[in-house]
């Protein structure tokens, strides 16, 4: 049943509607909701016993490629304060490439939706050679990472069949979520930030089912677009991942360029290509970046861009400079959770831009669901 495509037409469209459901079931059995004089917390147990040697490490890595790539770098912030170590986020042919340090007192995260990407599995035995924890983040049980590893998570996100990554990427954010909140549990001074997580996680599944209701609009908008050569997305802080895996979306299966930028690069480049024709989507949910999001909304219109803003239900008035930009409005959830959100209307973004253009939407050219040679 679970292979099949129901009432959708394809099953990457399959994949971003079942997300309320996928991420209820990354989060069954582990959230606890503590009862009257016991807190909330996250029960993780494929890595329980190795919470104390993960929160002495000296640094954490995560390692993967494509869009597992991107979801650690949309975990990275959260893990960074809950946990207070130091976090980089490597891909893995480049790691490999520079055959980059790694040391026993490292914690080494490999994150992969099939478990059995070749590169992300060669760093796992450099990593593993190098004498450091190895944990697996994976969507799929058995597979070479998950056996390989010292330790792990499954992300539970169901069987994923459409080339494009969409599902696993959001259970894999809200895992590395439930990761961070797990490693910070025996910190005191942040343990009201973890509860508010908590919370923001239970209701997650009913907050991506109002922005799934944005199918529609994100058609409408494909229309509007199916004619253009390229499509810049800007986002920062928690949301630059948004940005590079919205980007990643429309090229891999709309066949359009698209490029995710850091919207704190802007001026060191990007903008020379602003102009009244080239589209471009900024990222501005509220979270502490918000008021520079804002800022790069007004430069950006100060050049004539074309925009479409990604904002907070409510906030089209305050980021809409002039009225004379599009407004994508989505409910506002932890800012940790945010790009959980906030992809997805991006995914009906591609998924619409792929069918108006005629592409195939499930199997892309010359791209494989998982890419086991080098
Ligand atoms: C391929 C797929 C991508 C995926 C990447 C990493 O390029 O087309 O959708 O993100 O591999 O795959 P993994 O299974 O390791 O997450």
């Amino acid at each position: 049943e679970q292979i099949n495509k129901g009432k959708y037409e394809h099953y990457m469209q399959k994949e971003i509607h079942e997300q309320p459901e996928s991420l209820t079931t990354t989060m069954r059995g582990r959230l606890i909701r503590g009862g009257s004089c016991k807190s909330k917390s996250v029960l993780l147990g494929g890595i329980k016993d190795h919470l104390k040697t993960i929160r002495r490490s000296r640094r954490i890595v995560f390692i993967g490629c494509g869009t597992s790539y991107n979801a650690a770098l949309a975990a990275r912030p959260i893990l960074e304060e809950l946990s207070g170590i130091p976090v980089s986020v490597e891909i893995a042919s480049d790691l490999l490439d520079r055959q980059g340090p790694i040391y026993r007192e490292d914690t080494a995260i490999f994150v992969s939706q099939s478990g059995e990407t070749a590169d992300t599995l060669q760093a796992l035995e450099y990593a593993l050679e190098n004498g450091a924890l190895c944990v697996g983040i994976t969507n799929t049980v058995g597979s070479a990472i998950a056996r390989h590893t010292h330790c792990g998570v499954h992300i539970n996100a169901g069987c994923e069949i459409g080339v494009a990554s969409t599902k696993a990427y959001t259970s894999q954010i809200v895992v590395m979520a439930m990761l961070a909140l797990a490693i910070g549990d025996d910190t005191l001074s942040s343990q009201a930030r973890r509860e508010a997580i908590i919370d923001g996680l239970f209701d997650l599944p009913s907050k991506v089912k109002d922005v799934l209701k944005l199918d529609q609009e994100m058609k409408n908008l494909a229309q509007l677009l199916i004619a253009e050569q390229s499509l810049l997305v800007f986002g920062r802080g928690y949301n630059y991942a948004t940005a590079l895996e919205g980007a990643l979306k429309v090229k891999e299966v709309a066949l359009m360029h698209s490029e995710g930028i850091l919207a704190g690069e802007m001026k060191h480049g990007p903008l020379a290509l602003v102009d009244e024709t080239l589209p471009i989507v900024v990222v501005a949910t509220r979270d502490a970046c918000f008021s520079k999001q804002q800022s790069v909304i007004q430069q950006l219109h100060a050049r004539k861009g074309r925009l479409i803003v990604m904002c907070t239900k409510g906030d089209a008035s305050s980021v809409c400079v002039g009225g004379s930009c599009r407004v994508i409005e989505v409910p506002q959830v932890e800012d940790c959770l945010q790009p959980v959100i906030n992809i997805v209307p991006l995914q009906l973004l591609a998924y619409h831009l792929t069918v108006l253009r005629g592409y195939n939407v499930d199997q892309p050219r010359n791209l494989a669901k998982s890419v086991t040679t080098q």
